[in-house]
């Protein structure tokens, strides 16, 4: 069994600016939450930066951000937790997605770039839906990109013969994620009102080999945690393919990412 991966607040929070957009445009189709001052829990928050943007929008809420990493949380205890401007609070725990269930009704559950981390994450739904208050909202967003050349690069190079017996297993797979369709229909026979969608965003990066630079603090978790020090020979494979796929433009490496969003509110 593969280590769990090992994250790197830093490296993560390099690209912050681009990762930030898909979380304010899940947050614009999210409705008005039902009560006053809201309860919202941020499942898989990482170092808790777009968590602080949930009190922008909701100024008072106790939120809460929850995260299996140990390095993520200590960032985000560090950098966010204390009272929010507007009154409200925001803190951190440790939970795992795999098994949270939420222990008080929220008004809101969301969720960024996360559920691709927890496999078979929509048998949880049921759990999360019940744990909201009448129309509370459920919403996330995850990355579709499993198919792209960035991943499937990094899974051939993975199964390649001078990898395979160290990574085998140790990839997530194209099926990572769900269907727009069939989140909406999980989540529609939940009995919630389901707004889901796909978007594909043209990032533009700058700098030597920025696509594996973005990977490094995501994707490529996995492998750099199972490898640690000798991650270097995979290194330099991989960085020679991502620069055939992606190569630099005068305008800069253009980044085409696939994200599906589904934004879910329970009957009030
Ligand atoms: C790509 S980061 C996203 C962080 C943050 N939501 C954001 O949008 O910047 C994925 C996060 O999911 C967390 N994660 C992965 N598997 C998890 C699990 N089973 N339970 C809780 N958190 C998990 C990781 O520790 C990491 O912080």
């Amino acid at each position: 069994m593969p280590a769990a991966p090992v994250w790197d607040p830093g490296q993560y929070l390099r690209h912050a600016g681009h990762r930030a957009r898909p979380f304010a445009d899940l947050l614009a189709r999210v409705p008005d939450l039902p009560g006053g001052p809201p309860r919202i829990a941020d499942l898989g928050c990482g170092p808790g930066n777009v968590t602080a943007l949930l009190a922008e929008r909701w100024p008072t809420a106790h939120i809460t951000g929850y995260d299996n990493s140990p390095e993520m949380l200590d960032k985000a205890h560090t950098e966010h937790e204390g009272p929010t401007p507007g009154g409200g609070r925001l803190d951190f725990a440790p939970a795992d997605a795999r098994t949270w269930t939420p222990a008080q009704p929220y008004d809101l559950i969301v969720s960024n770039a996360t559920l691709q981390w927890v496999p078979g994450h929509a048998a949880r739904f049921p759990d999360w839906i019940a744990g909201l208050a009448p129309g509370g909202t459920f919403a996330f967003q995850a990355p579709g990109n499993f198919d792209s050349p960035s991943h499937r690069l990094m899974r051939e190079l993975a199964h390649s013969p001078r990898w395979k017996d160290r990574l085998a297993g140790t990839l997530r797979h194209d099926d990572a994620v769900l269907t727009p369709g069939a989140y909406l229909e999980r989540l529609a026979d939940l009995g919630c009102t389901v707004d889901a969608w796909e978007t594909t965003y043209l990032h533009l990066l700058h700098g030597e080999d920025p696509v594996l630079d973005w990977v490094k603090g995501t994707g490529l978790r996995p492998v750099l945690t199972e490898l640690g020090d000798g991650a270097e020979e995979f290194l330099a494979d991989y960085r020679a393919a991502l620069r055939e796929a992606y190569p630099a433009t005068a305008h800069g490496t253009l980044f085409p990412f696939r994200r599906i969003f589904a934004v879910a509110t329970k009957e009030a």
